[in-house]
């Protein structure tokens, strides 16, 4: 929280200038009036989701759009029929559109693939019919864990179109992490690759999915990408190459969009909390497509002609919402990377912008500052000018990064998007719109539907200006429907604070300024934001204590220039183990064996004694005040 008062972001900071949209984004935006539409969205809440549900196709209208009965297990649109697939491909492939292209990808190696809408439809025909034929039924969940590359979202979109349920596990993730997935969803059929690219050089997948499945009971099928052509092990009956299946007959052009309740499940996504395992969150076919398409369609103002880049992995959230579906469902042409933006060098962004002519960036934070480091020598040697529009996602933007991606990269014409939003809210909740007044660091005002506020602990609403929780307090037609197989979990979490008031506790701690913008601060769980990606301390500290020497652990996070905040780590070794650099570089490998490199911890430090409560629980807040050098507070309930 000082970290942020220091680098200015705080309301009523004298160094936060607010920036007006130009006379021509305004003049050029779908919606003109930001407080009329809000007002109307929050009075008729219902009517407002039930008319943009209407712009999209349904094989059944709703009977309802909003089922409350069961709070806070909330159904939309019920009684519809729909997939979304239906919404993504099937109706642009009736019009114009199958001409359109829907997907240009291109790979760190230069390599480069087009979709058009046409091409995408038959290959994720072929891919469901690939599925059908080893047995996939509707409702089962297929496990997908694949490198940032075009069969990645043809798979989600072939599980869609049967009805199976998809769970994409982040190709950056490891054995351990990738294991726990698949036996919490009992997958069935796994999809991987052989391996994927990055920075020159290759990196492994299906040998770890070889070792994860050692673990993983229920897994029958494993289907094989060939991206990179490394050997791999390949087990007879279980293993089969992907383009040896596209090849038989029964991997036809042909196949039937699934009938699906509005309600049923679309794809479970695997993301970290408190405690223990990570919580496989739920959506569905109706509600999500509709969120998506419409927050994506009015926050980036899309058009027809645009070319829309979303930097995120599919394996993470944004990229489920503003990677696959949200653009698809809007009929959009999109830019699909896979690779490090700074590889070979770090104009490598810049060029596919040029080269392609994209309209719209949507990234991250962490990437702006990382790129921002190589200075602007490298972004100017490239025309950047077909911009119209900037996203940011994933946590605070700190405002001087705010400032360059504004000036350098959006020629200080393009309006930023700072988007705030959750995997569990399915989409963006506070947003700017391209009309909107930016305070550089605000993710400003609510979308439409949703009611936000800052509130104590009991629920009463903190001064202007003040700390505290973020709520939610009314339901939206993306909002995750459950914890797959524990909807305890899912009430405990995320409803039990605020049950009486019914409201949606974030996780997040934030402020409201006098203008009603919203400043998030950060995370008042124990789940870290390293360079966007989310991680719980739990999950990373039981990868610790899986290593022989090691007793107990107990991580946290601290602030980070580029990454936002990196991975400290407190290590009580077994008796008679001795801490050393050696051990230390060890088990930061093991932490990456086990859960992935994207989890490898900054720091390592050997304590004789960890703190604890009475009742023995570490006190996180003892040793982030240790590592930052501050004042340990009260620790009156310290043990001796
Ligand atoms: C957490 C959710 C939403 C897609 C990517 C992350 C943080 C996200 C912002 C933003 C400040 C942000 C919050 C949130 N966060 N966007 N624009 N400003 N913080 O999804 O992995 O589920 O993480 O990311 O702390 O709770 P996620």
């Amino acid at each position: 929280m000082d970290e942020h008062k220091k680098k200015g972001s705080s309301p009523g900071d004298s160094q936060c200038l607010v920036y007006k949209p130009t006379a021509s984004v305004i003049e050029g935006a779908t919606l003109k009036e930001y407080e009329v539409l809000y007002q109307r969205s929050i009075s008729d809440r219902l009517g407002f989701w039930a008319e943009e549900a209407q712009k999209l196709e349904w094989f059944k209208g709703w009977d309802r759009v909003l089922d409350d009965s069961n709070k806070p297990f909330f159904k939309w649109f019920v009684g519809g029929k729909t997939n979304i697939v239906l919404n993504a491909i099937d109706r642009h492939v009736l019009t114009w559109r199958r001409n359109k292209l829907a997907l240009i990808w291109e790979a760190e190696t230069g390599e480069s693939r087009t979709y058009s809408y046409h091409a995408l439809n038959r290959e994720v025909c072929k891919f469901a019919n690939i599925l059908k034929s080893m047995g996939v039924k509707k409702g089962e969940v297929v496990t997908l864990y694949l490198p940032q590359i075009p069969e990645l979202t043809i798979a989600m979109l072939a599980c869609a179109k049967i009805g199976a349920v998809h769970s994409v596990v982040f190709g950056g993730f490891s054995v351990e992490a990738l294991a726990t997935r698949i036996r919490d969803a009992s997958s069935r059929v796994v999809v991987t690759a052989d391996g994927g690219f990055r920075r020159g050089k290759t990196f492994e997948l299906k040998s770890i999915v070889n070792e994860a499945l050692k673990d993983s009971p229920t897994v029958e099928v494993c289907i094989t990408v060939k991206r990179t052509g490394q050997p791999v092990s390949m087990e007879a009956d279980r293993d089969f190459w992907l383009h040896e299946l596209m090849a038989l007959p029964i991997a036809s052009m042909k196949c039937e969009t699934e009938v699906m309740d509005a309600e049923d499940p679309l794809f479970i996504l695997y993301t970290s909390g408190t405690t223990g395992k990570p919580k496989g969150l739920l959506h569905t076919h109706g509600g999500y497509s509709v969120y998506t398409a419409t927050t994506l369609k009015y926050v980036f103002d899309l058009k027809e002609e645009d070319r829309y880049w979303c930097t995120a992995d599919p394996g993470w959230i944004t990229g489920h919402s503003y990677l696959v579906y949200g653009p698809l469902i809007n009929g959009a042409t999109q830019v699909m990377y896979e690779g490090a933006p700074n590889h070979p060098y770090p104009n490598r962004w810049w060029q596919i912008i040029e080269k392609y002519g994209v309209t719209i960036l949507y990234t991250s934070p962490t990437a702006i500052r990382g790129l921002m480091r190589f200075g602007e020598q490298w972004p100017k040697r490239h025309d950047l000018s077909s911009l119209r529009l900037l996203g940011s996602v994933g946590e605070p933007i700190n405002p001087e990064a705010w400032r360059w991606y504004h000036r350098v990269i959006g020629g200080e014409r393009c309006p930023i998007m700072d988007t705030w939003w959750q995997t569990e809210t399915g989409g963006f909740v506070i947003t700017p719109l391209p009309i909107s007044p930016l305070k550089p660091g605000s993710a400003t005002r609510p979308f439409f539907g949703h009611e936000v506020a800052v509130v104590d602990d009991q629920g009463a609403q903190v001064p202007v200006g003040s700390e505290g929780n973020l709520v939610l307090k009314a339901p939206w037609p993306g909002m995750a429907r459950t914890i797959w197989g524990d909807p305890e979990r899912y009430k405990e979490t995320y409803w039990k604070t605020y049950e009486k008031q019914g409201w949606y506790k974030a996780g997040d701690s934030a402020r409201m300024d006098e203008d009603g913008y919203f400043w998030i601060i950060g995370r008042t769980d124990d789940v870290i934001k390293v360079s966007g990606h989310r991680l719980g301390t739990a999950e990373i500290e039981s990868a610790l204590v899986s290593h022989a020497d090691v007793a107990e652990a107990a991580v946290i996070g601290v602030p980070h220039e580029l990454k936002g905040h990196a991975i400290h780590c407190f290590v009580l070794l077994k008796h008679g183990r001795t801490g050393g650099k050696e051990l230390e570089e060890q088990l930061k490998e093991h932490v990456s064996h086990q859960m992935g490199s994207l989890a490898r911890p900054e720091k390592i430090e050997f304590m004789s004694v960890l703190p604890k409560t009475r009742s023995g629980k570490i006190m996180r807040r003892v040793l982030r005040a240790r590592a930052l050098g501050q004042d340990v507070g009260d620790t009156s309930t310290l043990e001796e």
